[in-house]
């Protein structure tokens, strides 16, 4: 066994080290400044109970993003240093996220030992490389994000820290499967390379009804497409879709994890995921060729996910709506009942609609997975996704790109369970459609303003807050912009009362609320790590069946008005169009 010595480095604060929604994103220059990550990692273990410390098992993993390969070594020394009994890495230093809170809950090691919290390496769907972004977050015993109340408390470590705890461990080799034990003063210390993909894949199988997918993935009606757009995706990928399922290998683009996701913006929406955009027949310049029946993309670290039908976009907010009012009937996992269902504040209200009609348990939480967290450890969530392109439910306490297609697939097996020998096809858009046409259509659509300057971000959000202490002058420039939209009848900054801690979260989203249903919603972006990014949400509800099929920009374009000139966009951003529109 290797000898090990433990040694203490003295650093000095980096004053940029508060946790976003997300953990810590900056750009690899500003990881590769000497002590910054590990700066971090130490007052991380800081901050933490000293049980989820020494004597621990922590996993330590991620997207596969260039640095990764760094930071797993720079971490694991620092956890043998810290008095952690092992450290855990997926072959190649690649966990997803949900797999990596997949593995907290339910992996026991070769010698019966369970995890008490990860280091997941990653900047999510922000692009990867020398030049680009860097990621690390905390996630606890439950397996989801850290809560505000341990981010704090790192943040204030970091302002602090003055030395940080190292073992002089030699590298550790994590491309082949297998314990490597070391000892120091203190005792063993252990490093487990294990298959990234193996509990992930067992726990799917327990959610969902593979037969009747690979029912569906083999009939020759059905034809289906993923992209991983080279984020980690595609280590689950293969193994899922093609060998246990028995979708063709030419059924996925992009699956080869790549450290810089091959140049691109690992972002699985219609802008960045171009490729399966194109495929689907959505692009711009459409081939002869039939596109498939069904598309899907996630991001780097696979948390996010998109779904396309046929020429067909599904909006993230009505996926969770439906997959809501699907579950039981077509996921195996559900069919004793929903506990009850949540979004986040700026998702549409489909989701509302179907936990009314079906008399489900419902919540509107801020923006950001942690708070979801909260009410499944509570037992009061099954189901619950975002217009951020996340959906999930409390099998793990991360979104989940691979069980949001998973879910997806299942729902169209189970719709075509007759049809598959004779019969027509239902589609993603029919299965849509019909939805529309049971609870209504709720128009929506986001915009985008990325790296922007963030002193008008600031400047342009505070105006919005100050018009709302009347609504008579808003009323009126509304009227004045757009004479047919409905009135402002309500307009605030969302705050949200935690049902399960009692904690407030304020200042998460600024609404206005019009007497027909419709909304918008202006927030800052927390996962951005240059500038400031300006979201705002539009969404309009339809109850005539009748309506219920236009283009959801026409829709939506006087709403869309009313929100540019409400905001002065132009003139505190200097932008004339969004960079992103969804
Ligand atoms: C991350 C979180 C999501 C959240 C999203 C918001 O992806 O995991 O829960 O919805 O960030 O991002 P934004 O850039 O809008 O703050
Ligand atoms: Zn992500």
């Amino acid at each position: 066994m290797v000898l090990f010595n433990v040694s203490r480095v003295e650093t000095t604060p980096f004053g940029d080290q508060k946790p976003g929604t997300s953990g810590l994103r900056k750009k690899v220059k500003v990881f590769k400044q000497p002590n910054y990550l590990q700066n971090f990692v130490q007052s991380t273990f800081n901050a933490l109970t000293p049980q989820n410390v020494r004597g621990a098992t922590l996993v330590v993993s991620g997207d596969g993003r260039y640095f990764s390969k760094d930071a797993i070594q720079i971490i694991t020394k620092m956890a043998a240093g810290n008095g952690l009994r092992r450290v855990w890495v997926g072959q190649n230093g690649l966990l997803s996220t949900p797999a990596v809170s997949a593995v907290i809950r339910e992996r026991v090691g070769v010698d019966g030992s369970k995890a008490t919290g990860a280091f997941i390496l990653t900047a999510s769907h922000n692009p990867g490389g020398p030049n680009e972004d860097f990621g690390i977050k905390y996630n606890m015993e439950n397996g989801g994000p850290a809560p505000e109340g341990i981010t704090d408390k790192i943040y204030e470590n970091t302002k602090t820290i003055k030395e940080y705890l190292t073992a002089d461990l030699p590298d550790v080799d994590i491309t082949a499967i297998g314990v490597t034990s070391y000892c120091g003063s203190e005792g063993q210390f252990d490093v487990e390379v294990f298959d990234s993909a193996s509990d992930y894949v067992k726990l799917m199988k327990s959610i969902f009804d593979f037969e009747s997918i690979r029912k569906l993935l083999s009939s020759p009606k059905f034809t289906f497409c993923y992209d991983a757009l080279h984020g980690v995706g595609g280590a689950y990928a293969k193994r899922i879709f093609v060998e246990e399922l028995g979708a063709q290998e030419s059924s996925l683009l992009n699956c080869v994890p790549k450290e810089d996701f091959g140049g691109g913006h690992p972002d699985p929406n219609l802008t960045y995921a171009k490729e399966l955009v194109a495929r689907m027949g959505l692009g711009k310049s459409n081939s002869e060729v039939e596109p498939p029946e069904f598309g899907a993309a996630s991001d780097g670290d696979a948390d996010r996910n998109m779904i396309l039908g046929k020429r067909f976009f599904v909006t993230p907010s009505d996926s969770v709506a439906i997959i809501a009012a699907n579950a039981v009937e077509a996921i195996p996992y559900f069919s004793a009942g929903l506990k009850g269902v949540a979004r986040s504040m700026p998702t549409s209200a489909a989701l509302d609609v179907v936990a009314k009609n079906l008399n489900l348990k419902f919540f509107e939480v801020p923006t950001g997975w942690k708070f979801f967290g909260n009410l499944m450890d509570a037992g009061l969530c099954s189901v619950c996704g975002e217009e951020s392109f996340g959906t999930g439910s409390d099998h793990i306490r991360e979104k989940d790109g691979i069980w949001a297609v998973l879910a997806w697939l299942s729902i169209l097996a189970c719709k075509n369970r007759e049809n598959l020998g004779g019969g027509k096809l239902v589609t993603v858009e029919d299965i849509v459609h019909n939805h529309w046409a049971t609870y209504g259509r709720h128009y929506y659509t986001r915009y985008d303003y990325e790296n922007v300057d963030a002193g008008a971000a600031k400047e342009l959000m505070a105006c919005l807050v100050k018009l709302q202490s009347s609504l008579t002058e808003v009323n009126e420039i509304v009227s004045g912009i757009q004479s047919d939209v409905s009135k402002v009848v309500h307009a605030d900054e969302f705050e949200y009362k935690d049902p399960v801690d009692g904690s407030i979260s304020k200042h998460q989203g600024i609404r206005y609320l019009f007497e027909d249903g419709s909304r918008l919603v202006f927030r800052l972006s927390g996962t951005g790590s240059e500038g400031a990014t300006i979201r705002l949400y539009i969404e309009q509800y339809e109850k005539d069946p009748s309506k219920t099929g236009r283009d959801s920009q026409d829709a939506l374009a006087p709403l869309v008005a009313v929100a540019l000139g409400l905001s002065k966009m132009q003139e505190f951003t200097g932008r004339s169009a969004p960079t992103v529109i969804t």
